[in-house]
């Protein structure tokens, strides 16, 4: 038998409780995100709720935060929001399938045996041809045993020309195994590939589940490959999520939504997960109140050297709760056990805004700020906040709606002052129905934000900015008046302390 582990624990793991030791002067590290304590993070991956406790796994490298010699890095968490360092999960095994990087997968559970199918790379492989594989872990999930038949396939189907084969999404029905591997075929687009087997083992292909076309742009494109593809019922329907990849340039998670028969899926609607520039390769798992809750990856946005001058890269996205709306949108909440790391709220009421008075939140300032506020819109044309804004306002990230183009943005142009990060605007539709308020849900958390918008439309990004006194929040609209009927706000305590 082939055991995979080949460290205990992550290095900087000393500091479990407290995952800000040696980072307390960095401005830019999340507290209330999960993160590894050093490093790199990328995927979600095995995500499962197991025996009352959260397990996620993510693609991890323990050496350098730098995307390289991928391991599977594991924490664990009994109510959704405090995190425990686990030990390495899977790490690469010499001479093995998997020598260069143990790549995404997913977690089932085997009648009672927690397995996870993974993507070997295998270090001496043309890029983009990963191999399925497959390990067994104990009652606890802390040590993994490698199938010593790894791979579970040697390559890709024969008949398809494919451009990459990756990354896979496991499940069961009728007592037989089913698995979806993104890929991505020659002159044709992303595909999801579907596979069936008895054991996990052995797999036969079956045909692709759904398949993208790389020429068509509207509703949305869909790049050339299809990675981490997430495939489960919601509600009464079924949701694909892939994350849509182009030549190391384009990537961005892609919902669609439809129904599914005799294995074949017919998406009727989609759209992006995320608005943002961030928010990458989500992963999902159902908890024992039988709620779909997904982690995504927030992709760094400042340079390789930053980062490797910061020490880590990579951050966890917040849990978030999916259904579907009445109206066939895919809805996203914040998981509510969040609302755990509230600390001093404020409450406020009926704020008139208008162009020429910039309204300043004198006594909210912050790094780490949960924000729920309700506008109503009269005549203006744009609503939002400014955040982390410095005193003289060279620094601040706009948050924001506009009325006319019915479009959630944020605007990171002036987020920081350093030259090392990416600005730019991004933004995404959100329709308001007649009446209907703009209620923005936002969470900052030093280089992290994620904005909510009405439950269904989310941006993700991240801002550096270089100040320490970049901390404040303003109120603003242009073209004409808003009332926020309501603003609330909360400080937000670190996951890495004791439990209250
Ligand atoms: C997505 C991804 C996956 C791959 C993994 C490697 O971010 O490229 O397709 O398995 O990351 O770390």
């Amino acid at each position: 038998m082939i055991t995979s582990t080949k460290r205990s624990a992550p290095s900087g793991q000393q500091s479990e409780m407290n995952n800000t030791v040696g980072h307390l002067t960095d401005l830019q590290r999340p507290v209330y995100h999960f993160l590894p304590p050093a490093n790199w993070l990328n995927d979600p991956n095995g995500l499962i709720y197991w025996h009352g406790v959260y397990h996620l796994f993510y693609q991890y490298n323990p050496d350098a935060p730098i995307h390289h010699n991928m391991h599977w890095g594991h924490a664990s968490s009994i109510d959704l929001v405090h995190w425990t360092h686990l030990p390495i999960a899977l790490a690469p095994t010499d001479g093995g399938p998997d020598a260069g990087g143990c790549w995404s997968g997913c977690a089932v559970d085997d009648d009672g045996v927690p397995t996870l199918i993974y993507s070997g790379n295998p270090a001496s492989s043309s890029p983009g041809f990963q191999v399925p594989c497959l390990a067994t872990g104990d009652e606890n999930l802390l040590t993994w045993t490698k199938y010593a038949n790894n791979p579970l396939m040697a390559s890709p189907p024969a008949n398809l020309d494919l451009l990459e084969f990756r990354d896979h999404c496991v499940w069961k029905e009728d007592g037989i195994w089913y698995q979806l591997i993104g890929a991505g075929i020659r002159d044709v687009g992303g595909a999801c590939l579907l596979f069936r087997s008895r054991d996990l083992r052995h797999w036969e292909y079956m045909h692709p589940l759904a398949v993208g076309n790389k020429d068509r742009v509207i509703p949305l494109w869909t790049g050339t490959v299809w990675e981490c593809p997430d495939f489960f019922p919601l509600d009464d329907q079924h949701v694909l999520i892939i994350s849509a990849w182009y030549q190391r340039t384009t990537h961005y998670p892609v919902y669609m939504i439809g129904a599914y028969a005799a294995h074949h899926f017919f998406p009727k609607d989609e759209g992006l997960v995320d608005y943002g520039s961030s928010f990458y390769a989500p992963q999902s798992m159902v908890d024992d109140q039988g709620r779909r809750i997904m982690f995504g990856w927030l992709r760094e946005g400042w340079s390789l050297d930053s980062q490797r001058a910061a020490g880590w890269s990579g951050v966890m996205s917040l849990p978030r709760v999916l259904s579907i709306a009445l109206n066939g949108d895919l809805m996203m909440v914040p998981a509510p056990e969040l609302e755990r790391l509230r600390r001093d709220g404020q409450q406020r009421a009926n704020i008139e805004v208008h162009p020429t008075t910039r309204k300043v939140l004198e006594d909210i300032r912050g790094a780490q700020l949960e924000i729920v506020v309700e506008w109503q819109i009269h005549d203006a044309t744009v609503v939002g906040l400014k955040v982390r804004c410095s005193p003289d306002r060279t620094e601040e990230t706009v948050i924001a709606y506009d009325v006319q183009e019915q479009r959630l943005f944020v605007d990171r142009t002036h987020a920081s002052l350093s030259q090392e990060v990416t600005g730019g605007v991004q933004h995404g539709r959100l329709v308001l129905a007649d009446g209907e308020h703009l209620k923005l849900h936002i969470f900052l958390d030093a280089s992290v934000i994620e904005v909510f918008a009405n439950d269904r439309a989310c941006l993700s990004e991240r801002v550096y900015p270089t100040r320490s006194d970049s901390l404040g929040i303003d109120l603003f609209t242009q073209g004409g008046a808003a009332t926020v009927t309501h603003l609330n706000t909360w400080e937000m305590a670190s996951i890495w302390a004791p439990c209250e």
